[in-house]
Parts: structure tokens; sequence; C-alpha cells
């Protein structure tokens, strides 16, 4: 059983701590008083992100975060940050995540999603850390067959290798817990993050044009694009746009520290979503965007893009009954917050 710990005596390590997800729960992480040690190989992340972790959190909560250049691929580097920090539990981030590219390489994500969550937990056991938390994703219910979706819904074929990879991920961790019940594994499936943290200094940095809609649409917002492509106007939904369930990523961050709550001194494997429980349609994004930009942001309506749902929502009752957590943003404050993000890093990371 994992030893129950305060969060000022627990030592974190979060890997893919310099992401957009994983920044912001090292902020939340920093701020609830835990030690953090972060890996990431700024592979798709910048080292500005930590410097503006530091910058958020203060000069005496800063203190409290260690960050490691390195690959968690690299069995040996990730062996000797253990040895240093001897972590009480791993947030696992690190990750390729464009569903796109995953298609066109798939060797590179399943060896690199795949490969890095088994060198991670055999570098865990050797010593002797058994606590999990795993960035997974709504994507493993693929097209639902019936809304709100809730943790007992059944798994779906991905549609992709980065969703097989998170898909195989979640089993792979269940079956270290059933191989070894002291195994805590907590697979969080995260609906549709977006929003940025209040300050406007953390945010969502993605490489080249922009994959997710919300990212497309504050770079529009921002005249870095001409017009938002609307994929698929022809949808059943009230407005023939597709439907997510957008989360801020604030409270998707102070979900992992509910998580990491909940974890302590327990044993065990579950499986929570982290969404809203609302759906809002891409029409609707753009709407509530342009009001917190103030101006209009031009649109077009093209085909739908292979292999995205009509729409999907969750039900996050278990995660309020059980860990005490919900979402406490609306589609509102997540376009202010990614507007004020955007339009103070127009070019992200890489302008400061
Ligand atoms: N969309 C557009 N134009 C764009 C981009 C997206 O109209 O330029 C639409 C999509 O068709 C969809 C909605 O906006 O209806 C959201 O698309 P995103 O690409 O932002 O997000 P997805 O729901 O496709 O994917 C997200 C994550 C994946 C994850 C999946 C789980 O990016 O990592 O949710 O459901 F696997």
């Amino acid at each position: 059983m994992s030893q129950a710990l305060k969060p000022q005596d627990t030592r974190v390590l979060v890997t893919g701590g310099a992401g957009f997800i994983g920044s912001h729960t090292v902020v939340e992480l920093l701020n609830q008083g835990y030690q953090v040690v972060v890996v990431d190989d700024l592979s798709n992340s910048s080292p500005v992100a930590i410097e503006r972790i530091r910058q958020i959190v203060g000069e005496s909560a800063a203190e409290r975060l260690r960050f490691y250049q390195a690959n968690v691929n690299d069995r040996d580097q990730l062996s000797r940050i253990f040895d240093a920090h001897d972590p009480d539990r791993v947030i696992h981030f690190a990750g390729f995540k464009a569903v796109g590219e995953s298609v066109s390489k798939p060797i590179e994500y399943y060896a690199n999603n795949i490969g890095s969550t088994l060198t991670l937990v055999d570098v865990m056991r050797d010593h002797g850390c058994k606590s999990i938390i795993f960035s997974s994703s709504a994507t493993v219910y693929g097209d639902p067959d019936s809304l709100p979706l809730t943790e007992q819904s059944p798994k779906k074929p991905a549609t992709n290798p980065y969703g097989w990879t998170k898909w195989m991920i979640e089993q792979m961790l269940a079956d270290l817990n059933t191989a070894d019940p002291e195994w805590n594994v907590v697979l969080l499936r995260y609906f549709n993050p977006i929003g940025a943290h209040p300050s406007g200094l953390i945010g969502e940095d993605p490489k080249g044009i922009p994959n997710n809609l919300v990212p497309y649409v504050a770079q529009t917002a921002v005249g870095k694009r001409e017009a938002v492509h609307v994929f698929g106007g022809d949808y059943d939904t009230p407005d023939g746009t597709g439907v997510r369930d957008y989360i801020h990523v604030c409270d998707l961050a102070s979900g992992h520290v509910a998580a990491l709550k909940w974890m302590n001194g327990r044993e065990g494997a579950e499986v929570f979503n982290l969404g809203t429980g609302k759906g809002t349609s891409v029409l609707e994004i753009i709407r509530a965007f342009s009001a917190a930009c103030g101006h209009e942001i031009p649109y077009v309506i093209d085909p739908r893009r292979p292999g995205d749902v009509t729409a999907n929502y969750a039900d996050c009752t278990k995660a309020r009954e059980m860990m005490g957590w919900e979402a406490r943003f609306d589609i509102d404050d997540m376009c202010r917050d990614s507007w004020r993000w955007q339009s103070q890093n127009p070019d992200g990371f890489a302008g400061a």
C-alpha cells in the first residue's frame, strides 16, 4: 500500500512537466506544497515554461521544484534521477500526442509512448515506487454508443496509433496492479483540455500548424491564420458541427492533485473521467472566443476530418463522489484565458 504522506513530505516525479497539461499541474502541485521533480526532454516544450512556472508560484515555492532535461526512455538517466530523489508518486504526462502524425509514424509513436512507459514503470519498481497517475484520454471510448460517457462505457478500438498507445498503456498499468496489488494506478481520462493559466504566463504552445481546435482559433484571432477550418457542418448535432467536452487546463491540473490525495495511502487501480459534463460545438467555441477577443473570428466550413466522432462528453459523477473533484470553469473562462495567453505570447514561448 502506498504510504499516507503529507503534501510537504510527498515527492512527485512529473514526466512531461514542461508541456501544456504538465506545466499547469506542476503549478498546482507547488501551490499545494508538494515536492516536484520534472523530467522532460523538451522535444515538444520549452525551458521557458519552467521559468514561468517558477515565476507564477514565487521564489519560496519554486525551491521545491527540480527540473531535469531527460528522456523517459533513457533508463540510465531516469534511474539516476530516481536514485537522487526517491520519488513517492509519479504523474506520467510525457508522450507524443498528435493524432494525424501518429498515423504516418506508428513506429515512433509506439516506441516512444509505450517504450517510455515500460522503462518508467520498470525503474519505478526497481526503486520501490508503485504509485502512478497516467494521462489517458477520452479517445479510448472511440465513437460512443450513448452519452454521457461514464467510466463503465466500453472501450472501443482506437482509430489511430496515438489512441492505441493510450488504450494499451491503460491495459499495461491495470495488468501491473493485477500482478502486484501494491501498485496504485490511477488512469485519468481527459476530455478536451483548453484554456491557460489566468496569469497568461503559460499555455498551449503547439509547434507548426495547430491540430487542435482552440489553438487554431486563438492563432486566427491573433491574425496568424486567415480563418478557422471547421471540420464538418453536417453532423447530427444542434448546429451541425462536432461537439466536445472542453475542460479548463487548470481544472484538469486540480484533478491531478485530487487524484494524488485520493491515492494517498491506498492501493488499487481506478479510472476517472475528467471533463465538465457539458458538450460544446465548434461554432459555439468560435463564438465564445470571438467574445473573448472582442472581434469576429472568420471561419469556413470544410469537409469532416477522418476519424472524428460526432459528439462526446463526460459523466464526471465518479470523480466528484470519490475524489471530491469537479470542474469550476466554463467555456467563457476557458476562452478568456486562452486569449490572454495567446495575445500576450503571440509566438508562444519562442517569443519570450
Ligand atoms: N476541429 C475543427 N477545426 C480544426 C480542429 C478541430 O473544426 O482546425 C473540430 C474537430 O472536428 C472536433 C473539435 O473541433 O469536432 C475538436 O477537435 P480537436 O482536434 O481540438 O480535439 P479532438 O476531440 O479531435 O481530440 C482531442 C485530443 C486528442 C484526444 C481526443 C479524445 O486532441 O488527444 O480529444 O477524445 F485523443
